[in-house]
């Protein structure tokens, strides 16, 4: 890297921040590596899905989520930058090219933006019952737009069509030997891990609102509680895109990131659920009689208000920045293009 490219203490915190974002199963499906004028995204198949995620979708949102944590991150110290994505025709696993354009002069929110990266972390948990507010679902929304995605909430009728589809998708799944033992593999472990979902932060075996199914890490009900009523499910948003090629794919998971560091910039509870997409026939019935073929959904998220007391879910664990993260010297990457 040369003068005008941050300087390796810079980039390593940068990195630590992006991979602060949420990924499925937390698989952190990622890699970064700069050279000397440039921050490059790769996808890590070797943590791909291969039962819940067989066509890498769910894979491309998270590594859209670290990309917009990534400019964040870099923004709020103190670097502009430009990113091509899919830079790569002959290497479809380079994610994107992330150039630095300039300093960037502080800004009024950067403290709180940090906060939000190190504090969001998914809430399985019921919430209050009491509604997000309009202003704030209408500012997820807005980022996501920005983002280029939609971000639709769903209601009455449509709603339930949405909560029918995760209850079928769920049944399937259940009945599925690879998808059980892929999903046991990265869930239940213990505080030391570095990856996959630690047992205190999944819902109890079997937690339903009402008929909204949630994804059965086998959690023990010990933890939290087992039924809720629908209202403590809070307000389904779907997030989706006009088209469902990969560049929708990642740019859904950058929209994803900014809407969930706007709910939690709001002080609200999200959770992103993805079962009813991960079955094509459910992911159909979505597309069609929830968003009436508006858009191909992507992911959904649950957002709602915390009970009145409770405190912030716990951070999930991460990978260290030197097992993510090269950093290598070679020729100019030569990304002039910054349309992408
Ligand atoms: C594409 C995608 C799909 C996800 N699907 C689910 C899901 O179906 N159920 C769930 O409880 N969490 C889901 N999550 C949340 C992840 O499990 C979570 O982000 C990850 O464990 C890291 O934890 P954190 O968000 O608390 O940092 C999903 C996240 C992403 C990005």
């Amino acid at each position: 890297m040369n003068t005008m490219t941050p300087d390796r203490g810079v980039l390593r915190a940068a990195v630590a921040l992006a991979c602060r974002a949420p990924s499925a199963y937390n698989a952190q499906p990622w890699r970064w590596r700069a050279d000397h004028d440039a921050l490059h995204l790769h996808a890590d198949r070797s943590r791909s899905l291969r039962s819940a995620d067989p066509g890498d979708r769910e894979l491309l949102l998270g590594c859209g989520a670290t990309l917009h944590h990534m400019t964040t991150a870099l923004a709020v110290l103190g670097w502009n930058t430009a990113v091509h994505r899919l830079p790569s025709s002959a290497d479809p696993d380079h994610l994107a090219a992330i150039r630095f354009t300039g300093r960037r002069a502080p800004g009024e929110y950067d403290d709180a933006v940090l906060a939000a990266i190190d504090a969001r972390a998914t809430d399985r948990r019921p919430y209050s019952g009491r509604p997000a507010p309009p202003g704030s679902l209408a500012a997820m929304a807005a980022v996501a737009r920005e983002h280029g995605a939609e971000a639709w909430v769903v209601v009455g009728e449509h709603r339930d069509v949405l909560t029918a589809a995760f209850a079928a998708a769920a049944a399937i799944q259940s009945g599925d030997d690879a998808y059980r033992a892929e999903l046991a593999a990265w869930t239940g472990r213990g505080i030391h891990a570095r990856d996959g979902i630690p047992e205190v932060s999944a819902p109890s075996s079997g937690l339903r609102y009402g008929e909204m199914v949630m994804r059965d890490f086998g959690a023990p009900a010990r933890l939290h509680r087992r039924w809720a009523s629908p209202e403590e499910l809070g307000q389904l948003v779907v997030v989706g895109t006009v088209a469902d090629d990969r560049s929708s794919r990642l740019r859904a998971g950058e929209a994803v990131s900014a809407a969930l560091l706007t709910a939690e910039l709001h002080g609200l509870a999200a959770s992103p659920l993805s079962q009813a997409l991960e079955v094509p026939r459910t992911r159909d019935v979505v597309r069609w009689e929830v968003l009436d073929g508006k858009g191909f959904p992507q992911l959904v998220l649950r957002v709602g208000v915390r009970p009145a007391g409770s405190l912030p879910p716990l951070v999930t664990p991460r990978r260290p920045v030197a097992e993510v993260f090269e950093q290598t010297v070679g020729e100019p990457v030569g990304v002039r293009d910054t349309r992408g």
